[in-house]
């Protein structure tokens, strides 16, 4: 019996039988083509570590492992799919790159992803939302076809075949007071922030302006207005420190507010 089920391979069949477990998503095909655009936009490159949450039958993740040189791992609760995952990456000699578990996304630890790929439900994705900021490191990139993260704007967002594809770039924790010494001056930066969304001001010899803050990942632009103009800053965050990474000299140290982050 089990044998005719696996043999017909439909999932009516493996559902009525009790075999298929409670999915969040009913499987649906991303387009190649929009798995393309989805690596495009993720930047996907050799060297990544992708995690492909929901993988289906294995495509995205075994696209980019074979067009982009990436590696990674693909869950599914679905044992049928994950074995065509399986078979179809050894047939084309990815196996030592790629593998992919039977697991439910909401247990795959996430923290060694540079890349998470997903094409779920809004509120499927709105319930990983969490695990995605708590694990991901600042700079890691996640991409969506067709559902975005609520409140949580894209950085990206493309139309492809006709549906949208979001791309998120997790952020590195900026906010709180941060004293920055430049040109023989300090200034105190309060920043508050919201997703990629910073806003806050900055107070040089007792006089506050707005801060325009720009951050991507752990890189950011800062604008400071000052009496004689405006003054650009180029940095990157560490931790509680903010240096420079360009020839400017300039830093700044997080005297308060709490890191989310390590
Ligand atoms: C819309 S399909 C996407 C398939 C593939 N990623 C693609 O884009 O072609 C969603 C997949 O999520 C899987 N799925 C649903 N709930 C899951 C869960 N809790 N854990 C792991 N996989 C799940 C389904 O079996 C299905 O293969």
């Amino acid at each position: 019996m089990l044998a005719v089920a696996y043999a017909v391979d439909g999932s009516a069949v493996r559902q009525r039988l009790g075999l298929t477990p409670k999915l969040d998503v009913p499987y649906v095909t991303t387009r190649s083509v929009t798995v393309d655009a989805m690596l495009d936009m993720a930047e996907v490159e050799a060297g990544d570590y992708l995690i492909d949450l929901g993988t289906g039958d294995g495509r995205i993740l075994i696209a980019a492992a074979h067009d982009r040189g990436a590696s990674g791992l693909g869950v599914d609760l679905d044992p049928v799919l994950i074995r065509q995952a399986r078979d179809e990456a050894a047939d084309l000699g990815l196996s030592d790159r790629i593998d992919f578990i039977e697991q439910d996304l909401f247990e795959t630890p996430l923290g060694e992803a540079d890349v998470v790929t997903l094409f779920l439900l809004p509120e499927v994705n709105l319930r990983l939302r969490p695990r995605l900021l708590a694990q991901l490191r600042p700079g890691a990139r996640v991409v969506s076809n067709r559902f975005d993260m609520g409140d949580w704007e894209p950085d990206e967002e493309r139309r492809v075949a006709g549906y949208p594809a979001y791309l998120w770039i997790i952020p590195a924790d900026v906010s709180g007071t941060w004293q920055m010494e430049f040109d023989g001056r300090t200034a105190i930066l309060d920043l508050g922030q919201q997703f990629q969304q910073v806003s806050g001001t900055a107070t040089i010899d007792g006089v506050s302006r707005p801060a325009i803050v720009n951050l991507v990942g752990e890189s950011l632009h800062i604008t400071l207005d000052l009496a004689n103009g405006q003054r650009f800053f180029e940095g990157r965050i560490d931790g509680d420190r903010l240096v420079s990474t360009n020839e400017d000299s300039w830093s700044a140290m997080r005297t308060g507010g709490e890191v989310a982050k390590g």
